[in-house]
C-alpha cells in the first residue's frame, strides 16, 4: 500500500500484515494486524515516527522513496514490530537521529546493534520543533514495556500511541469506521498485553486528559478520529469494578470433568450469574483473555493426568497469572481416577492473582450426587460473594 495523507505534511506509512495470525508466537490474531509508521513534514524538519515489523521492511522503503531526508526517527517503543526496521531507515539517512525515551537507548542498541552516536534521547515533556510543526514527547512507561512513550503533535492536535490504544487488524480503511469490531480487537489488545500494567497505564490516561485530542493514531489497527470512544474504554478496562460473571476454562479428557463443568454452569446461571466458558482443547486464548478483563470469579476445570492438572489447564492458569485480571474469587472443579495434586499444583502457579480461593471440588471418576451437591454449594458460594462485592 502507498503512503496516505492524513492531513497536511501528516501521511499513514506502514505495512498492513493481512496474513499474520500468531504474534510473539503466543497471541493469536485473527485478524491479521498492520504495523502503522507516521511521516510529518514541517516546514524546516522532517520526522518519522516508528518503523514496521522487519519482516515487511521493503514496503517501508518502497514509501520512503521519494522522502529526501529525514532529521529525526522518533522511536516510541523499542519492540521489534515498531522499531525493527529503524537499522535499515538509518542506513538511508544517515544523518538522522533517534528520538526516543532514554531507557529505550539501551534496548534498541541491545535488540538492533544501532549505533550510539545515533540518538537524541528527549525527556518526559520535552518538545522538538520541525518548523511549523512541534513534536511534544510524553513517556508513557509500562504500555507495555518501561520504555514507552507517546507523540503529541501540538499544532495538528493529534496523539501518536504506538501500541497504547492499539488494535490488531489488517484492514484497508485509515479511520474507524466500525467501533463495534474495534471495540473488541482492542479489548483482545489490551487484555493481553496491557491488563498486567493497570495501575501504570491508569497515570497515563491521567497524564494525557488535559491534552487537546482530535485524533489517536495508534501503530496496530485504525486511527481513531473519535478519540473518547478508545480512552473511554480504557477507563472502563482499567477501572471499572469486576462484573457479576465467571470465566470458566476448562479441559475434559474422558467427559468427567464437562459433567461437573455443566452442573456447575446451570447452577450459576439460576443464582442469576453469567457464565463465559472456555474448552481449552479448541478455544482461542484470545477470546479468554477478553473475558478475564471483566471476570469477577475464575474455575478451573480439569482432569487429572499424570498426577497434576492437565496441561491445558496448567497454561490457563500460567496465562491467567501472567495476565493477572481483577478477578476476586477462584476455585478448581475436576475429576481425578486414583489421586494426585492437582489443586496444590495449580494452586502454585497463581501466585500474581489477588483471589481468595473457593472451596475445590474434585471426584473421582464420575461425579456422584454428593459432588453435584458440592458443585450447587460453589456456585451458591460464588454467588454470595459476587452480591456482597457488588458486582453487576
Ligand atoms: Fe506492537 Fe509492543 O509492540
Amino acid at each position: 500500500m502507498k503512503a496516505r495523507t492524513i492531513t497536511q505534511g501528516v501521511s499513514w506509512l506502514g505495512a498492513v500484515d493481512w496474513d499474520r495470525r500468531l504474534f510473539d508466537s503466543l497471541i493469536p490474531l485473527p485478524d491479521g494486524t498492520s504495523y502503522n509508521a507516521y511521516l510529518i513534514e514541517g516546514s524546516d524538519k522532517t520526522a518519522l515516527l516508528d518503523t514496521v515489523d522487519p519482516a515487511m521492511a521493503d514496503v517501508l522503503l518502497s514509501q520512503l522513496k521519494e522522502v529526501a531526508r529525514i532529521d529525526y526517527l522518533v522511536s516510541h517503543h523499542a519492540e521489534q514490530d515498531h522499531s525493527g526496521t529503524l537499522p535499515l531507515v538509518l542506513e538511508k539517512y544517515p544523518q538522522a537521529k533517534i528520538v526516543c525515551n532514554p531507557k529505550a537507548k539501551g534496548l534498541l542498541m541491545d535488540m538492533l546493534k544501532l549505533p550510539e552516536g545515533s540518538f537524541l534521547p528527549v525527556e518526559d515533556g520535552e518538545t522538538i520543533s520541525l518548523g511549523d510543526k512541534s513534536l511534544h514527547f510524553l513517556h508513557t512507561p509500562w504500555v507495555h514495556w518501561p520504555e514507552t512513550m507517546v507523540t503529541y503533535l501540538e499544532e495538528d492536535k493529534i496523539l501518536f500511541s504506538c501500541d497504547f490504544f492499539g488494535s490488531h487488524i489488517a484492514t484497508s480503511e485509515l479511520f474507524v469506521s466500525d467501533q463495534g469490531r474495534v471495540y473488541e480487537a482492542a479489548k483482545r489488545y489490551f487484555a493481553e498485553i496491557m491488563m498486567p500494567f493497570r495501575k501504570q497505564i491508569a497515570k497515563n490516561l491521567d497524564k494525557l486528559k488535559d491534552l487537546d485530542i482530535s485524533m489517536i493514531a495508534p501503530s496496530h489497527g485504525q486511527i481513531y478520529p473519535d478519540p473518547s470512544f478508545i480512552l473511554n474504554a480504557y477507563q472502563d478496562w482499567v477501572h471499572s469494578t469486576p462484573r457479576n460473571t465467571v470465566v470458566l476454562p476448562y479441559v475434559s479428557m474422558h467427559g468427567s470433568t464437562k459433567i461437573m463443568v455443566d452442573s456447575l454452569v446451570s447452577a450459576l446461571v439460576e443464582r442469576g450469574v453469567r457464565v463465559e466458558q472456555f474448552n481449552l482443547a479448541v478455544t482461542d486464548i484470545g477470546k479468554l483473555a477478553i473475558a478475564l478483563v471483566d471476570a469477577g470469579s475464575i474455575v478451573l476445570g480439569t482432569p487429572t493426568i499424570h498426577a497434576g492438572p492437565h496441561p491445558y489447564a496448567a497454561y490457563s492458569a500460567l496465562l491467567a497469572n501472567a495476565l493477572r485480571p481483577k478477578a476476586r474469587f477462584l476455585s478448581i472443579i475436576g475429576s481425578y481416577g486414583w489421586g494426585g495434586k492437582t489443586v496444590e499444583t495449580l494452586a502454585g502457579m497463581i501466585p500474581n492473582l489477588k483471589v481468595e480461593v473457593l472451596e475445590p471440588v474434585l471426584c473421582k471418576g464420575l461425579p456422584k450426587e454428593q459432588d453435584l451437591q458440592a458443585l450447587d454449594k460453589l456456585a451458591d458460594s460464588i454467588a454470595g460473594k459476587h452480591q456482597e462485592q457488588e458486582f453487576v
